[in-house]
């Protein structure tokens, strides 16, 4: 079941440029992870019950540095926390939702995570994760 809004994501061409604009408004980067096999860096800024995730590319054939490429900076996705990952998989999969992984895996923070082709969400691409530590 999906139980909130857990982050909103922008592609950006650097985290230390891009973080000033969230620090001036008294936000601050809770801390910065690389997550390899996709190929970015990523800052988490909280920002009341949510948080801002700033995507910054690893390497040019990153598939944020194609969306950089193609788009401009600007809104990557946005994710849905959920309390069940395998089950929220399964039940989308049944309704014929085009999914991005063949089942959930990692993501950053050791979350559990799975994406919507923007195809079946309204041209939004939409990740879904499960925090780490609450897999049973
Ligand atoms: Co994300």
């Amino acid at each position: 079941m999906i139980t909130a809004l857990d982050h909103i994501a922008i592609a950006v061409v650097s985290i230390e440029e891009a973080r000033t604009f969230y620090e001036n408004l008294g936000l601050s980067v809770a801390g910065i992870e690389e997550v390899e096999h996709e190929g970015v860096r990523v800052a988490m800024i909280p920002c009341g019950g949510s948080r801002i995730e700033l995507l910054e590319p690893l390497s040019e054939d990153s598939p944020v540095a194609r969306f950089l490429e193609r788009r401009g900076p600007g809104i990557h996705h946005l994710c849905l926390k959920s309390d069940d990952i395998d089950a929220d998989d399964c039940s989308l999969r049944e309704d014929g939702v085009e999914l991005l992984r063949e089942q959930p895996g990692p993501g950053a923070e050791g979350a559990t995570v799975q994406f919507v082709h923007p195809r079946s969400a309204g041209g939004v691409l939409v990740e879904l994760s499960e925090p780490a530590g609450s897999r049973s």
